[in-house]
């Protein structure tokens, strides 16, 4: 099976190696991982694909100050609520990347694409209630973060 696999990266977190990456994984650039949304990540879950990846530069490397560590904090999140709903918090990772250091780009794209494969296909598909515990925990996150925001 070759999991469908998102993957948001920072467009600092930049990556000479990106011609390799496998067909099932779709690359995202955004700005900073910690302006991502976290309800983007369940909105990837929830249209049917089977983890998702998020790179952001190492710390205390970020060009907006603490945008990784707000991702950290955002994955712990995302996690808790994820298993709540009945999905396998291991869907979502993070992992902190610099093109500095040596270390593979690519490799990491293995390691959670095999952790990914091990779980198999998202059971979202199959199952309404999941995917309903997953839509309620969607919205239930959005009005969290629009809350804080006033
Ligand atoms: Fe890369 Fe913030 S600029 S994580």
């Amino acid at each position: 099976m070759s999991s469908k696999i998102v993957c948001f990266m920072c467009n600092w977190a930049f990556c000479l190696e990106e011609m390799e990456v496998p067909k099932n994984v779709n690359i995202v650039r955004v700005m900073c991982i910690g302006r991502l949304d976290p309800t983007i990540v369940l909105d990837v879950l929830a249209k049917g694909f089977d983890g998702v990846l998020m790179v952001g530069c190492k710390p205390p490397d970020c060009h907006y100050v603490e945008g990784n560590l707000q991702a950290e904090r955002a994955v712990k999140l995302l996690k808790k609520l994820v298993a709540l709903a009945g999905l396998e918090p291991e869907r979502i990772k993070l992992e902190w990347y610099t093109p500095f250091e040596g270390t593979s780009f690519i490799q990491h794209l293995k390691e959670f694409s095999s952790t990914i494969n091990a779980l198999g296909e998202s059971p979202l598909k199959e199952s309404p209630e999941l995917m309903l515990n997953i839509l309620a925990a969607t919205l239930g996150l959005g009005f969290f973060l629009e809350g804080r925001k006033n």
